[in-house]
């Protein structure tokens, strides 16, 4: 299956892994719309591939993305924003079912963060700045910043960051819980790429139900989660893998995972 590149993403595919970066260095990679759309068109072309079964969406050395494209937006009235509805697509990204791997070098800032907290898992380099500077610029965030930032590190510091517009770096972003690990800068995409083919040779059935159910948490109740959880589980015991998977266990072998 082909998956184009755009004018401002590079794209690849081995080993079970969509790779896309990020490459509008210029203006470190922020986030025009046509850029947006494409990525998510590419990230829905990835979801149908059967060959991919993981995403990793990186950008460049100096930036992840420093934002949503500020000169695009300058002029807009309420009612143009309205109107073209920029986050239509950005909500698109909640719907891939594969696993996103977001590896992060440099500034993920306003949509740029916004959009390494859609992806699942945050790898950051050791020269990654988290923030969301929107409130500097006479706005705020509007791409899921208040809410996904504020479940991911709590109130007092998604506050801090959201009202002060301040950046926090990879470390603290370890520490509040935002990314998964920091890593030096040069080893930042192998390992990222590691992570990601380990995803990727994981039975994709669950692996797409799994990652459904930990979003899902942040969405409802325990009652409700649970009940999710119990359904997806005991979806499980119908698909191949489920049988491969334990049979390959009780045989002391690897398994064959076929995604059936
Ligand atoms: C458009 C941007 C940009 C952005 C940087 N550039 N960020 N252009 N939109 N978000 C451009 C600069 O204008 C400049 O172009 C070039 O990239 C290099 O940036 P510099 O500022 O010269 O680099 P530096 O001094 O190293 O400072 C880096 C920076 C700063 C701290 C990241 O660029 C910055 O503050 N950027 C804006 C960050 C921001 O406010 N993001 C939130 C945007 S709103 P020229 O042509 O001058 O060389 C948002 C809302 C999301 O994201 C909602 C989703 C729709």
């Amino acid at each position: 299956m082909a998956h184009l590149e755009s004018d401002f993403l590079k794209v690849s595919n081995e080993k079970g892994v969509g790779w896309i970066r990020l490459h509008r260095p210029e203006v470190l990679n922020a986030l025009n719309r046509q850029m947006v759309a494409d990525l998510v068109g590419l990230l829905e072309s990835f979801d149908r591939d059967e060959n991919i079964r993981a995403i990793l969406l990186t950008g460049g050395p100096k930036a992840f993305a420093a934002g949503a494209d500020i000169g695009e937006m300058a002029q807009a009235t309420s009612v143009e924003m309205l109107h073209l509805d920029p986050f239509a697509d950005w909500d698109r990204i909640r719907h891939i079912s594969k696993p996103i791997v977001a590896a992060v070098s440099g500034y993920a800032l306003g949509g740029g963060c916004e959009l390494a907290m859609a992806c699942d898992l945050i790898l950051a380099s050791e020269s990654a700045k988290f923030g969301q500077p929107e409130i500097n610029i006479g706005v705020m965030p509007g791409a899921g910043g208040t809410q996904r930032l504020t479940r991911a590190v709590g109130k007092a510091r998604a506050m801090e960051m959201v009202l002060t517009g301040k950046p926090i770096t990879a470390q603290e972003a370890l520490q509040a819980g935002l990314v998964n690990r920091v890593i030096p800068v040069e080893k930042l995409e192998e390992e990222a790429m590691k992570l990601a083919e380990e995803l990727a040779s994981k039975p994709p059935v669950a692996l797409r139900l799994a990652k459904q159910a930990v979003l899902k948490a942040a969405e409802v109740g325990l009652e409700e989660g649970l009940d999710y959880e119990q359904k997806l589980f005991y979806f499980l015991f119908s698909t191949e893998d489920q049988k491969e998977g334990m049979q390959a266990f009780s045989e002391k072998r690897r398994p064959l995972f076929r995604g059936r």
